[in-house]
């Protein structure tokens, strides 16, 4: 008997995930690039329910795996994926399918899954969400690929997947691209929720002084009500630590300048490409950047002056509900982008379905999420989320503290970009009638582009000279 499923590329997630399978007793065979990182990683499995064998050679890792056989990669996208696929697609057979379990761009997903299309090998883009920690224990996935490779396959990932009340977090959540789109737009709500719950930092630090201890006992607070999340837990946990070289809180000695590694924007790309914005998301990813240009700030800091105005400091009470309807606002806004693409791209996404597998497991799991998916089950009027009844309930309660927050940071000169951006969008939306009969007219008046009316039929034109 072979293996159940073949894991190549033994890098944190890979050996993460290969020894969550054979924790659960599925036979693993497992491969790297370096070869001599498999004989540790032997040696990290030795005891485990299942039986872990490994293999140098590609062609012998293959044969250890039993047919229709399941092989996950986990190794950097992009070019090393395709010649991968390259290498390996000699060796397979009709039936067997190919998972790619990193963060791929989700055009790549559909062009290497046309690729495959008609050769009787299968192609699966897998997002999995969870860091190592998700991985090794229980992380939430996202499925895009055919069904044969999902029946194949969905045994061992729903008992490797996180479980929120007994229900694995993982789904088939579409063909082609539509797990790593999934996965993709996971990444951009993370981004914005983390941008909103460093611009709260800022206010507590900036505007009224406090210690990173005291701040962290404020999320620390957050931690069991409404707001309870993994990514509010960590933010209690860093503002907490201290350096051990200087005894200093660690947050004051880390640099203020934020990396990336691309999924946030692909987010804001694809939704600017579905003529969508999601532009909490688009702030969070444009905050990276302009962090990243540490000397200019503080040149600018020196030489710009920011016309603060009197301000009333917000309460503790008004930044916890700036942050509930930021976060509302921003997984809504990325709830609209992936429906947008599933129209376009006919994936038919079940967007409940989504939001469950989000509650356990994932960097972006919260309590809000259970609500969301009730949310999507419900009537939901114009495909909306923020219309959900329960939603707008939400909303209401949250929205005045959103408003003062935004509104004091304003007069202060303390950059909300995120925040603020999540507030426009709420108010764009809640305006009937809005301002783009202004751009219509413009747009008439210098280029004759036409514009339609309220009153009648068809394009028509303004009567400028
Ligand atoms: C997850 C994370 C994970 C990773 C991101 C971080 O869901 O487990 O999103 O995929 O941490 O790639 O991305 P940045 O480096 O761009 O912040």
């Amino acid at each position: 008997m072979g293996a159940d499923i073949g894991v190549y590329g033994l890098g944190t997630m890979g050996s993460a995930l290969a020894l969550n399978l054979a924790e659960r007793g599925f036979a693993v065979a497992v491969s790297n690039r370096e070869p001599e990182w498999i004989d540790p990683f032997l040696k990290e499995a030795d005891g485990l329910d299942g039986a872990v064998s490994g293999h140098a050679e590609l062609s012998d890792f293959v044969a250890a795996i039993q047919a229709p056989r399941t092989i996950l990669f986990m190794i950097p996208s992009g070019k090393p994926m395709d010649a991968m696929i390259d290498a390996v697609r000699p060796l397979l057979a009709e039936g067997d399918t190919v998972i790619d379990g990193g963060n791929a761009d989700f055009n790549a997903t559909r062009a290497r899954n046309d690729a495959l299309d008609g050769t009787g090998v299968h192609f699966v883009g897998m997002g999995v969400s969870g860091g190592e920690e998700g991985a090794r224990h229980g992380p939430s996935m996202m499925v895009g690929g055919s069904d044969h490779a999902w029946s194949q396959f969905r045994p061992m990932a729903e008992a490797i997947a996180a479980k929120f009340e007994g229900d694995p977090c993982v789904a088939h959540v579409g063909p082609d691209g539509a797990g790593h789109f999934v996965k993709t737009v996971h990444n951009g709500i993370e981004y914005a929720d983390m941008q909103m719950i460093a611009e709260v930092y800022g206010v507590k630090r900036d505007l009224a002084g406090l210690a990173p201890a005291q701040i962290g006992a404020m999320f620390e607070r957050w931690k069991t009500g409404r707001l309870s999340s993994y990514l509010i837990e960590i933010a209690a946990d860093v503002l907490g630590a201290v350096d051990p070289e200087t005894g200093k809180p660690m947050i004051d000695v880390i640099r203020d300048a934020a990396g990336q590694k691309g999924t946030g924007r692909w987010t804001v790309i694809e939704a600017l490409k579905l003529g969508q914005s999601a532009s909490a998301i688009e702030a969070a990813v444009g905050a990276r950047g302009w962090s990243s240009e540490k000397e200019a700030r503080v040149a600018a800091e020196a030489a710009l002056s920011p016309g603060a105005q009197e301000y009333a400091l917000p309460s503790e009470g008004d930044l916890e509900a700036a942050m509930l309807a930021g976060r509302i606002l921003s997984h809504a806004q990325g709830f609209r982008v992936m429906t947008a693409a599933s129209d376009a791209f006919d994936w038919s996404l079940d967007m409940a379905r989504i939001a469950e597998i989000w509650r356990a497991g994932c960097i972006i799991r919260s309590a809000l999420l259970d609500q969301f998916a009730d949310a999507f089950r419900g009537a939901l009027p114009q495909g909306h989320m923020i219309l959900a009844p329960s939603m707008v309930a939400l909303l209401e309660e949250a929205l005045p503290g959103l408003r003062r927050v935004v509104a004091a940071a304003s007069l202060a000169g303390q950059p909300m970009p995120a925040l603020s951006a999540a507030l426009a969008w709420h108010d764009s939306m809640a305006k009937g009638r809005g301002t783009a009969d202004m751009i219509q007219g413009l747009r008439d008046r210098f280029g004759a582009h036409g514009f339609e009316r309220v009153d009648q039929e068809g394009q028509h034109h303004g009567p400028w000279a």
